[in-house]
């Protein structure tokens, strides 16, 4: 029996959306275009894109790569099958015409010498196939390993070719063309793993960036200003999310990303590319618009796919197109040749498996948890499928609306779906947002 037979789904299956506790909110679509398809497509797609106009860039985030999880688990899942999503995901992005990647943090799950070396032969491989790759770390990414074995670990992507490095953190600069692309290292502190020389010590664990840090920022803004050079800014932790501004969520607040935010309005690049929250997500606050690229491992196992032109960024959902990738390629596994149909049941599963559990404490007739496991499922695909900004109304009188919201009370799932449909927005089927 191979490997990932032993593997095989032994019975629902948890894909980690736990992790999307912490989510979304769409706000006002501050000069912005939304797409023009309908919104019968399904978002994101695998559809093949058309052929790049400018430069195309692929951002991924929250890899969690893990082999160790792959073999221990017993069962397929998506977090089971990271190795082979994260391949899929490399030939994906080239595949689609992407000229460069970004992944923005939390590359393994748990920052282990040999989980990075895992993802460091794939990403060799895809730069060897002509995609080249830059890295930074999340907060899984450091300790027990250091900042400075981070940075020789991933010298081939994106240290060695920068530009410009901070000597404070695994920040670094990378020119590309007529851009300017600033690959923000906002982790090093929340993970407690700072040894670079030129970092300053601090008692506090929360994200941050140091003096040194935003000193280091400016001047390449400037220097980026001076040169007409579009600005790209990415990095782990989020800026605009209201649980990223609070103290009491240690995990997930970035002590003083309002400093930075105001760097990024100053200098007339108002955007950021971030991740952490494990979700798909548009944030607008006075002008400064970020994307949150969602968690790799979880259905629909999705990107973010950036055109460049030079009046405009255009920003697609992708979707892996995981079963392309395993027929290609040679793949025996039947839920890898099938994965996106297999990642449909998986679906049902999860809004199974959830209710069943939230149901121990809080009961339901078995006509109302059947209506309740539809809703769950009908509010997650839709919000993937990117319509739930469209369905608000049909979710809110189905059958299952009330049961559902009685049997979550007092567990996250309750004002997370609350959440999802209050704040769903069109822009997460894509848009096009101007440099200036
Ligand atoms: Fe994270």
């Amino acid at each position: 029996m191979t490997e990932r037979a032993a593997r095989r789904r032994t019975g629902p299956v948890l894909f980690l959306i736990l992790c999307v506790l912490f989510l979304s909110a769409c706000q006002t679509a501050e000069g912005m275009k939304a797409p023009e398809e309908s919104p019968e497509v399904a978002v994101p797609s695998m559809a093949p894109l058309p052929a790049p106009e400018g430069i195309r860039i692929a951002v991924a985030s929250d890899l969690h790569l893990d082999p160790d999880h792959a073999t221990r688990s017993g069962e397929l899942s998506g977090v089971s099958l990271n190795p082979e999503l994260v391949e899929a995901l490399l030939w994906d992005a080239k595949h689609q015409g992407a000229e460069l990647i970004l992944l923005t943090g939390d590359l393994v799950n748990g920052g282990k010498d040999y989980r990075h070396e895992a993802l460091t032969e794939r990403l060799r491989k895809a730069e060897a196939e002509g995609l080249p790759v830059c890295v930074v770390p999340g907060n899984h990414d450091l300790a027990p390993i250091g900042q400075r074995e981070f940075a020789e670990l991933y010298d081939e992507f994106g240290y060695a070719e920068a530009y410009s490095r901070d000597v404070s953190s695994l920040s670094y600069c990378v020119l590309w063309k007529d851009l300017m692309i600033l690959m923000m290292d906002t982790a090093g502190y929340s993970a407690g793993a700072i040894d670079l020389p030129g970092a300053p010590q601090r008692s506090s664990n929360c994200a941050f960036f140091s003096e040194e840090t935003l000193d280091w920022v400016e001047k390449l803004l400037k220097e980026a200003g001076e040169n007409d050079r579009h600005v790209l800014c990415a990095g782990h932790f989020n800026l605009l999310p209201e649980i990223s501004r609070q103290p009491e969520n240690s995990g997930y607040y970035l002590e003083n990303g309002d400093r930075f935010a105001a760097l990024l309005r100053e200098y007339g690049v108002p955007r950021y590319l971030s991740g952490h929250q494990h979700t798909r997500a548009v944030y607008q606050e006075n002008g400064l618009t970020e994307l949150l690229t969602e968690y790799l491992l979880a259905y629909p196992t999705g990107y973010s796919m950036l055109d460049l032109t030079d009046g405009e960024i255009r920003y697609t959902p992708r979707r892996v197109d995981v079963d392309a990738w395993a027929a290609e390629t040679g793949e025996t596994e039947p839920v890898l040749l099938n994965y996106a149909r297999w990642q449909q049941e998986e679906l049902h599963d999860y809004a199974r498996s959830n209710v069943a559990y939230m149901c121990e404490r809080n009961p339901l007739s078995e006509t109302e948890v059947r209506q309740a496991e539809e809703f769950f499922y009908t509010v997650m695909d839709s919000y993937w499928r990117g319509d739930l900004h469209a369905r608000r109304t049909e979710l809110e009188s189905m059958p299952g609306y009330e049961p559902f919201f009685r049997c979550a009370e007092g567990y996250a799932y309750g004002w997370w779906l609350k959440s999802l449909i209050q704040n769903a927005s069109p822009l997460l089927r894509g848009f096009v947002l101007a440099w200036k």
